[in-house]
């Protein structure tokens, strides 16, 4: 193995500079390879200034660093990529360009750094000849095949600490705090963040909710004494034959992005209830700064697990946390389906035994 790249793609995470770091150190370290830096994703095969060399001294200081020194990118998509022609937007297929690019860099790997949609693409180029080697990564830890994904430790405890602080308000203003969390169509982050932060109402794409049960809940707790309620809302929630809420429509570049429901269930709280709320959107605080240990640690190991997986030529894989052991899985099991909270599992029993309500 004599050069392989690397390239970091969708929505950032932290930890994404500890995989860097450590699949520099140890392509360097171990194999005596060069190693380039890909910039903002797939993009960086195919616009000038997209490659970067990578030696030692441009991964050192960037363990704790949030975001990614490669830049990211949302629309980074070579089989549909949007570009202004003769002053018109087109959407086009560079993915030959992008093939080609790879194979004048006489690369032995190319190591995607992504979630569902950068692995997509990734297992895509593979199947057009390109050793691509994949590593999971999302606050939303919707990635199968791996227990977890790097960047949702971090999430989730950013997450328990926002729902920590809005406890004190609820509980001296006699309020509802609602807080709305990312994780798209998966609840993994409102789910484990409402657990360790002591929700009361934990509403969950997996588990279709109806506005009534929620009061009921804020009412239950009304009369038994506690005249506030903690409930955490993913952003994918939607009430049993409704609609996920939408901030943004999409198209073939950009995926819809979502968000609204903590407002939508605000509303109703409020006036249907009869209790006070208030309701508070995270957003990207969840994605920014510095990783925990864990996401450093796992980050690492992926990191590591990687250059070998492109030493042994093992490609259309991506590395995976399985039984605390970093293990490979080919991407086509890997993207046959997304992974969700299973809503019949030990954690969701747990927290129904606890007294917390999924509004259903
Ligand atoms: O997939 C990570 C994520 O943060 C989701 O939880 C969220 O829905 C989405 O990305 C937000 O995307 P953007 O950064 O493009 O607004």
């Amino acid at each position: 193995m004599k050069r392989i790249a690397i390239l970091t793609g969708g929505g950032d995470a932290p930890g994404l500079n500890a995989v860097i770091r450590a699949a520099v150190k140890i392509a360097i370290n171990e194999y005596g390879c060069e190693v380039i830096g890909v910039r903002h994703g797939y993009d960086g095969f195919i616009e000038p200034d997209g490659l970067m060399v990578l030696d030692i001294a441009s991964v050192r200081g960037i363990l704790q660093r949030g975001g990614t020194i490669l830049g990211a990118a949302n629309r980074g998509n070579p089989f549909a990529r949007k570009t202004i022609r003769d002053g018109e937007e087109i959407v086009e297929d560079v993915s030959d360009q992008c093939v080609a690019a790879i194979e004048k860099l006489k690369l032995d790997a190319v190591i995607v750094v992504g979630g569902d949609g950068t692995l997509k693409i990734g297992r895509e180029l593979y199947a057009k000849g390109v050793p691509i080697v994949g590593v999971p990564k999302t606050i939303d830890n919707d990635v199968a095949g791996t227990e977890v994904t790097f960047g949702f430790d971090t999430a989730l405890n950013i997450a328990m600490e926002a729902l920590d602080r809005l406890h004190t308000t609820a509980e001296s203003h006699h309020r509802v705090m609602i807080l709305e969390l990312m994780g798209r169509d998966a609840g993994f982050i409102a789910l484990h963040a409402g657990v360790a932060g002591g929700a009361d109402i934990i509403l969950i794409p997996e588990i279709p909710f109806r506005y009534e049960k929620i009061c009921e809940k804020v009412q239950e707790r009304i009369s038994s004494g506690s005249k506030f309620s903690m409930v955490a809302v993913s952003e994918g929630a939607q009430p049993e034959g409704g609609q996920q809420v939408f901030a943004r429509g999409g198209d073939e570049v950009f995926v819809a992005r979502l968000g609204g429901i903590g407002q939508a269930v605000g509303k109703f709280v409020e006036s249907a209830c009869g209790a006070e709320t208030r309701v508070t959107v995270l957003g990207h605080i969840q994605r920014g700064g510095t990783p925990t240990a864990f996401d450093r640690w796992l980050a690492t190991r992926y990191g590591g697990g990687a250059v070998r997986l492109a030493a042994e030529g093992r490609f259309g894989r991506m590395v995976a946390l399985q039984d605390a052991k970093v293990i490979d899985v080919g991407l086509d099991e890997v993207l046959a389906q997304p992974k969700r909270v299973d809503v019949e599992g030990d954690a969701i029993r747990t927290a129904r035994g606890l007294g917390i309500s999924f509004g259903d």
